[in-house]
């Protein structure tokens, strides 16, 4: 499910099922794994693999991605 005003940036990977906030940027090469869920508005640094759902409202980059700060 991919949610309105999501930027998915080149290279990015969303792997089987994934649910996808609206107004979510993911960044260049990142990858999301299946059954994830990333909440509005968040923003997952270029070259994160998101291995955990992320909440709303937030920026997340690593590996795995975690939650750094609110957007
Ligand atoms: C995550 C992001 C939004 C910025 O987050 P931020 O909290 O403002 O990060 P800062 O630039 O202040 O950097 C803070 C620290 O996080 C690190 N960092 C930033 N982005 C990172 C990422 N994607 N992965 C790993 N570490 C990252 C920085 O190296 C810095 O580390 P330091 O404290 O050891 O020096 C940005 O770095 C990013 O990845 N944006 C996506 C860009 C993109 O893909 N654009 C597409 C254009 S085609």
């Amino acid at each position: 499910m991919l949610g309105d005003y999501v930027s998915i940036n080149p290279g990015v990977t969303v792997s089987g099922v994934c649910r996808i906030g609206r107004g979510v940027t993911i960044g260049s090469g990142a990858t999301v794994l299946d059954q994830i869920t990333i909440g509005e508005g968040s923003v997952i640094g270029a070259g994160s693999v998101v291995t955990k759902d992320i909440p709303p409202g937030v920026v997340a980059y690593g590996v795995p991605a975690k939650v750094v700060r609110p957007c």
